[in-house]
C-alpha cells in the first residue's frame, strides 16, 4: 500500500477528483486529499473525507501541533494534483506556500504528477507554458491535457484526462519514478495497432483471437502522457479511448491493413501490437451457415492474410521506427528468445517486443512481462508489472532510438 496525496485545485474538473480518489483507494492505496480553498467551491470537504477516510483541511492553521504541512509531504510516496489549474501551476512554479497544498509540495521528496485542466487559452498562454517547463525541468511530471469538450460549448486542449487514465499513470510513476513519464515524445506521431482481428465466416460467426487490447491501450496512454500525438487502430476493443487518443476502429485483418497503411505514412513510430489473423475464410457466406442434413461439420477453406508488419517495414519512411510484437512459447527446437530473434530477422522490424506465453495466461490480464529485442542485437528485459508500467519501459527503449526531432 502506498501513501498518495491527492491535491485538488479549484477548477470545474474537481468533480472528477472524487472518481480518481475512488480509483486510487480501490487499487489499495492510502489517499490523503489536500484541496485548495477554491476547490471546495466545487466539491465539499465531506465528499473527500468520506471517500478517503481522512480529515480534509486546506490551510496550515488547523491542527497546528501536528505540523501537517510538513508531515503530509514528507510521508507521501506520490503527490498527484488533479485538476491542476493555471493558478496552482503558477504558485507551484514560484515555490509559494500560501495554502496547505503548496506548502506540502515544498516538503515532498517523492515524485509529483500535475494533471492540468483549464481553458485552452489559459493552457496555451506563455505564462502557463513557462510554469509547466519550470516544473518539468525540476523533475515533476506535468501531463499534457486531453483534447476535447471543455466547460461550456467550446473544445480544445485543456480537458482533464479520465480518472481511470490518471490512476493508471499514477501507478506507473509509483512503480518506476517520474522518469517513466518523461516528456520525451513531444512532436512525435505514433500509430499503434491493438486488439485482435475477426475474420467473418457468415453474418454471425467469425474466426477470432483472445487479445484484449489492454497492452496496446497502455502503450497509447503512456505515449500520450509523454507528449506524443497518438492514433490507435483498434481491432474489436470495447475499452473507452484512452486520454483523448484518436481511435480508428477496424474489424478484419484487411481493414486493419488499410488503416495502418493510411496512418503510418507520416508516423515517427509504428507499433503492431494487434493480434492479426494469419488466415481468413476463403469466402464469407452471405446468409447464416446451416448444419448440413447429416449433421457433419463442413470444412472451412482458408486463405492467407497479408503480413501487415512486414509490409510496413518494407515501406518504412526514413527515420521511422517499426515495432513488432511476438507472443512466443519455447519448444523442443529452441527457447522463446531464439524463436523471437528468428522472427525479428524474418520480419525486419527495428524492435520486437517478446511475450513468453508458455507459462501463465497473458490474455486479458492487467500484468505483463516482456523482453524488447533490437535488430542490432541489444535486448532489454522489462520485469513483470502493470501493463502501463511495461508500456513505459517499452517507450523508454523506443525513445532512446529515435533520431532527434527536426527543427
Ligand atoms: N502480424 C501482422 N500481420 C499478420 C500477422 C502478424 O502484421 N498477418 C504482426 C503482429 O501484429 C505482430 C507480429 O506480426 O506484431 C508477430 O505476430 P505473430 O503472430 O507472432 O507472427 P507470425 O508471423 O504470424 O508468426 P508465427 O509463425 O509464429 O505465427
Amino acid at each position: 500500500m502506498s501513501r498518495i496525496v491527492l491535491g485538488v485545485s479549484g477548477g470545474v474538473a474537481a468533480y472528477k477528483a472524487a472518481l480518481l480518489l475512488r480509483a486510487l483507494t480501490e487499487a489499495g492505496h492510502d489517499v490523503r486529499v489536500v484541496p485548495t480553498p477554491s476547490a471546495l467551491h466545487f466539491v465539499g470537504a465531506a465528499t473527500f473525507e468520506a471517500l478517503s477516510g481522512h480529515p480534509v483541511t486546506t490551510d496550515v492553521w488547523s491542527d497546528v501541533d501536528e505540523v501537517a504541512h510538513v508531515r503530509i509531504g514528507q510521508e507521501a510516496d506520490l503527490v498527484v494534483i488533479a485538476p491542476a489549474t493555471a493558478d496552482l501551476l503558477a504558485r507551484a512554479a514560484a515555490g509559494r506556500a500560501d495554502d496547505l497544498l503548496t506548502a506540502t509540495l515544498l516538503t515532498a521528496h517523492c515524485p509529483v504528477v500535475f494533471v492540468p485542466a483549464m481553458h485552452t487559452e489559459m493552457w496555451l498562454h506563455p505564462a502557463t507554458q513557462d510554469n509547466v517547463a519550470t516544473l518539468r525541468r525540476r523533475g515533476s511530471v506535468v501531463l499534457p491535457p486531453a483534447v476535447g469538450r471543455l466547460t461550456g460549448p467550446d473544445s480544445g486542449p485543456g480537458r482533464l484526462p479520465e480518472p481511470a487514465d490518471i490512476a493508471a499513470l499514477a501507478t506507473v510513476v509509483l512503480g518506476s519514478g517520474a522518469a517513466a513519464l518523461a516528456h520525451d515524445l513531444t512532436g512525435r506521431r505514433v500509430v499503434i495497432s491493438a486488439g485482435g482481428t475477426r475474420e467473418p465466416l457468415d453474418p454471425v460467426r467469425y474466426l477470432g483471437n483472445r487479445s484484449s487490447g489492454k497492452q496496446g491501450w497502455a502503450l497509447a496512454r503512456v505515449a500520450a502522457a509523454r507528449g506524443a500525438e497518438v492514433v490507435l487502430v483498434a481491432a474489436n476493443v470495447e475499452l473507452p479511448a484512452p486520454f483523448g487518443v484518436g481511435v480508428v476502429p477496424v474489424g478484419t485483418a484487411e481493414e486493419l491493413r488499410s488503416a495502418m497503411h493510411a496512418q503510418a505514412a507520416d508516423a515517427d513510430v509504428v507499433v503492431m501490437s494487434a493480434a492479426v489473423a494469419d488466415f481468413r475464410p476463403a469466402s464469407v457466406a452471405g446468409a447464416k451457415m446451416k448444419k448440413d442434413s447429416a449433421g457433419e461439420p463442413d470444412s472451412v477453406p482458408l486463405v492467407r492474410n497479408a503480413d501487415v508488419l512486414a509490409e510496413l517495414v518494407a515501406k518504412r519512411a526514413p527515420g521511422q521506427l517499426v515495432v513488432g510484437f511476438a507472443a512466443e512459447t519455447g519448444d523442443a527446437d529452441a527457447d522463446v528468445l531464439t524463436h523471437a530473434r528468428a522472427k525479428l530477422a524474418r520480419k525486419g522490424c527495428d524492435l520486437l517486443v517478446v511475450n513468453d506465453v508458455s507459462g501463465d495466461l497473458v490474455f486479458g490480464q492487467s500484468d505483463n512481462a516482456v523482453v524488447v529485442l533490437a535488430a542490432d542485437g541489444e535486448s532489454t528485459e522489462i520485469p513483470r508489472g502493470p501493463k502501463d508500467t511495461v508500456a513505459a519501459g517499452i517507450w523508454t527503449v523506443v525513445a532512446s532510438r529515435l533520431s532527434p526531432v527536426q527543427a
